[in-house]
């Protein structure tokens, strides 16, 4: 299939989603234009006070990107040369990229196979080995470097282990940063209650990327937090770190979050709870039918299990499977779409090669580099269409 055909089945159909909301969406760009006010202002503001109702915390600060977001919460938290912030070596860029751009040092830990997410019991393991505690801070014993943060990203749209990396948290003195980009909507479990991911750690950051699932008209991003210091300090930052204008008392960024994009994201966020719930059924779809397939069983394929409590809204559907570009590419050549998130662990990136890793040092998320792949699934999916992508799947193997 040529690359400029568009797929029979993408990954992602966002023109399904905005045909259902045409008209509100209409009505709210209409009247920021009418108002004519595009930087921040009364639509920024109700937008922010919507996502921190919805989220159950007390602050939400909105930003220009998700990348931004997660630059932005570190320095507020003053990361700077010095620090380290432990994080997983499988996910997006800028999640690694925020710790490197403010000269402090992300030091990495390996997944956990059966989710990708970064694995607890590894941090764990890397703390009660490294981790030497002196007064209100941890050092790192190996590097000398304090340890300032723990960066869990809920990937794929699935929550971390909360609970333990709270835990951690307290134990070791390190402040939480929530990479919520992939999960907004998720809920995790923290010591028995379910909480809204990016309301649990000090603070969480957003990403309204189109393709998200609460996703704008372009970029946006938005930080949570439930300390209002931390959230005067963002408000500040993302403005040239003015307190007044032309009055700067630290060296921010120009980092906000347009009206339009925020007037379009309060209409979206109201069908939010049931896009992720179509999100979780049409997942669901796929478990049945990979399992009639059989593939399952002869260990060809893994799928996600199953999610009974929300900790799963499915923001990508990722199998682990062998073969895989050569499945990706006899996709594509049906019309399915699919991606690879992520072909290369950010410790071997070209870019982070003065850090020092190597091939090796994180085997399973080296491995889940070689095998994943992400299915189309939005949740105006048809079932039609996913018979149709399991059966190219199964007619692969059986070939
Ligand atoms: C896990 C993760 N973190 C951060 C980001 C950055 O968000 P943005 O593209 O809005 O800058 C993304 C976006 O893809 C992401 O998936």
């Amino acid at each position: 299939m040529s690359s400029l055909q568009p797929f029979k089945i993408p990954i992602v159909d966002l023109r399904a989603q905005f045909a259902g909301i045409r008209s509100e969406i209409d009505e709210a760009i209409d009247e920021v234009l009418e108002s004519q006010q595009f930087i921040l202002g009364p639509t920024v503001k109700r937008f922010e006070k919507q996502m921190a109702a919805y989220l159950g915390c007390e602050h939400a600060v909105g930003v220009a990107s998700g990348s931004d977001a997660l630059l932005l919460a570190l320095m507020a938290l003053e990361v700077g040369p010095g620090d380290a912030v432990l994080v997983t070596p499988f996910t997006f860029f800028s999640t690694v990229s925020s710790i490197t751009r403010l000269g402090a040092t992300p030091l990495f830990v390996d997944i956990d196979p059966d989710n990708y997410l970064l694995s607890a019991k590894a941090t764990a393991a890397f703390l009660d080995e490294r981790g030497r505690r002196e007064s209100a801070q941890t050092l790192d014993a190996k590097t000398g470097l304090r340890l300032k943060a723990l960066l869990p990203v809920h990937l794929f749209g699935q929550c971390c282990a909360m609970t333990e990396f709270t835990a951690l948290a307290e134990k070791y003195h390190l402040r939480i940063v929530e990479d919520v980009a992939q999960a907004c909507g998720a809920r995790a479990t923290v010591a028995g209650h379910l909480k809204f991911a990016g309301a649990i750690g000090d603070l969480g950051c957003f990403s309204f990327f189109p393709s998200k699932t609460l996703g704008g008209f372009g970029d946006g991003g938005l930080v949570t937090t439930g300390d209002g210091e931390l959230a005067a300090k963002l408000r500040m930052l993302r403005r040239h770190g003015e307190s007044t204008k032309y009055h700067h008392q630290v060296t921010g960024i120009n980092s906000r979050l347009d009206s339009l994009q925020a007037a379009v994201l309060a209409v979206k966020q109201r069908h939010l709870e049931q896009w992720c719930q179509a999100r979780i059924e049409r997942a669901k779809n796929y478990h049945r039918l990979f399992t009639e397939t059989g593939l399952l069983e002869e260990n060809i394929l893994r799928i996600p299990p199953q999610t009974t409590n929300r900790s799963h809204i499915f923001n990508n559907y990722i199998i682990t499977v062998r073969r895989r570009d050569e499945l990706k590419q006899c996709l594509a050549e049906q019309g399915i779409q699919s991606e690879v998130y992520y072909p290369v662990p950010l410790h071997l990136q070209a870019c982070f090669a003065a850090l020092g890793y190597k091939k090796g040092d994180f085997p399973q998320a080296e491995l889940a580099a070689k095998e994943v792949l992400a299915l189309p699934l939005y949740p105006e999916l048809t079932s039609a269409q996913q018979e149709s992508v399991v059966e190219a799947i199964e007619q692969f193997y059986g070939a």
